[in-house]
């Protein structure tokens, strides 16, 4: 074997060696990115209307329900697992309810009442300094 193609050779190897670490260290970062914390919104939106709607936040749409005085907040994504629709806050009877074929869920998510079958998504949820914050449960 020439000097050149022993070092050829021997550089493969490395590669090929390094090459599953990298990946593994690659997959792990992304697996505890999306287990963090993300900001979805200001803690002055949520107070305005007692709700906050982040259509495309980093893990998704959010539905955050409460102020940044009340001591647990609501996480849900509102996309309705009957057919997608956008479910709404009901603060009076306090459950989401889907405008397109009258689904209703609990305050956790549950379904409360058909056609849906399938909870919502919840979220852990906090205020950290100005900003609202979910992390999927
Ligand atoms: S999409 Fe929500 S009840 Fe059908």
């Amino acid at each position: 074997m020439k000097r050149r193609d022993f070092i050829n050779w021997v550089g493969l190897g490395w590669i090929a060696s390094s090459l599953p670490v990298a990946i593994a260290a690659c997959s792990s970062q992304t697996t505890s990115a999306s287990g963090d914390w993300q900001t979805v919104g200001t803690s002055a939106e949520l107070d305005k209307t007692g709700q906050l709607l982040a259509k495309n936040s980093p893990v998704g749409p959010v539905l955050v329900i409460g102020t940044s005085k009340a001591k647990n907040l609501t996480a849900v994504n509102p996309t309705c697992t009957h057919a997608g629709c956008t479910v709404a806050w009901k603060a009076d009877a306090k459950k989401f309810a889907c405008p397109c074929h009258g689904s209703e869920f609990a305050v956790d998510g549950k379904v409360q009442k058909g056609p849906a079958t399938n909870p919502l998504k919840t979220y852990a949820a906090k205020i950290e300094g100005n900003s609202v914050v979910v992390k999927p449960t």
